[in-house]
């Protein structure tokens, strides 16, 4: 049993005293004892090695507090499984020197064995657990087929992934081929997780918003979909779309646990979209933690009027940026604790 399962009552839509609260990319470049360990060993290092995966994976917990913790991984292991080279490289990101551009390319993209090739996630997971101590629940996560596919075929970061589009647009059916392999290797992947230990997983759709709303069934949603229904049983799922707000009405639809919502949508208009009656995670605008601590808990507060306690997650619309402050960081959870409707 979950000392505090807060967290895990939210997804179920229980009534709670006050609504539970974690940042995506919490474990991350805004904490000096992150950066310690940053310094000595290089990006891949530390996901691969289950004691260092699960020791910043807890450092934010301990300085803070959270209600939930999420394993310290990257959506691109997923690519990397799949035979294909990512590089992190330091003040640039990721950097995949072979991208996918032609159906030959996708036929050597390899569907592995995910129980061999991601074994030392399942063992940061076993080494988190051991370190949570039933404290809090584990998030897992993976990115979303469309948003590993913009990586795999861009290369690298972007502004608008329009070499991922183009792709999409001018060779659909490679296109399809690729994320139909991806999200056969997600499923297994996110099965194994919960398996090892995880008490829920998040799907990542942090490019969804570059797609027009036909183009996200068609390129996006529908393997989210698929990864929904194949995780019903396993474990909650959150789904969360950057600048996705057009499709909430049918993610609302989709059986996942809850969604995430970034601050371009307002609290009413998403429970608007979504009917009213599923868990929303989310919105506050990343950026805003540069205001001071005192502003930060009044908007924090307001935001949780704005959702509602229940059926709500308090976090940020995206992930949290490294250069905040760490009063700042802590003003914003401290908020939900104080929060006293
Ligand atoms: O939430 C957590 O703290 C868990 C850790 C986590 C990381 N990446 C660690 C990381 C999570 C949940 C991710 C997911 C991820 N990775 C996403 C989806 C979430 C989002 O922010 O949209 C995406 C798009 C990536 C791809 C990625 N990884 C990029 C674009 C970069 C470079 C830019 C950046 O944000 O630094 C990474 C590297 C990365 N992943 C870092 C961390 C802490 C920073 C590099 C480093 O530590 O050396």
């Amino acid at each position: 049993m979950i000392k505090n399962d807060l967290f895990l009552r939210a997804l179920k839509g229980e009534t709670v005293n006050r609504p539970p609260v974690w940042m995506m990319r919490q474990a991350g470049r805004y904490l000096p004892e992150f950066m310690a360990i940053k310094e000595k060993y290089d990006f891949f290092t530390r996901c691969q090695t289950p004691e260092l995966a699960s020791e910043i994976t807890v450092q934010p917990i301990r300085r803070y507090g959270m209600d939930a913790a999420i394993l310290f991984s990257d959506i691109l292991v997923i690519p990397q499984a799949m035979n294909i080279e990512v590089q992190m490289k330091p003040n640039f990101g990721p950097y995949l020197p072979n991208p996918i551009r032609s159906q030959k390319d996708v036929d050597n993209v390899v569907v592995p064995d995910v129980t061999v090739e991601l074994d030392y996630v399942y063992q940061a997971i076993k080494a988190t657990k051991e370190k949570l101590n039933n404290e809090i629940p584990l998030i897992g996560f993976a990115g979303s087929p469309w948003t590993i596919l913009c990586y795999c075929v861009q290369g690298q970061g972007s502004k608008n992934f329009d070499k991922a589009k183009e792709f999409c647009f001018t060779n659909p059916v490679a296109a399809h081929n690729l994320l139909q392999k991806i999200t056969d290797t997600t499923i297994a992947y996110l099965k194994e997780k919960v398996k090892a230990g995880c008490n829920a997983v998040q799907v990542f759709d942090s490019w969804g918003g570059m797609l027009s709303p036909v183009d996200y069934q068609e390129f996006s949603w529908q393997y989210i979909q698929q990864i929904i229904d194949a995780l019903k049983g396993d474990a909650p799922v959150i789904a969360f779309g950057k600048g996705c707000w057009f499709a909430l009405g049918d993610m609302a639809k989709s059986g996942a646990s809850a969604l995430g919502v970034d601050w371009t949508c307002s609290a009413q208009n998403a429970r608007y979209l979504t009917g009213g009656n599923i868990t929303l995670q989310g919105n506050f605008d990343p950026t805003r933690l540069f205001s001071p601590p005192a502003e930060i808990k009044k908007m924090v507060h307001q935001m949780i009027t704005d959702f509602g306690k229940d059926k709500y997650i308090v976090n940020l619309g995206h992930g949290i940026l490294p250069n905040i402050p760490l009063d700042h960081a802590k003003a914003f959870i401290d908020a939900v604790k104080e929060y006293n409707p």
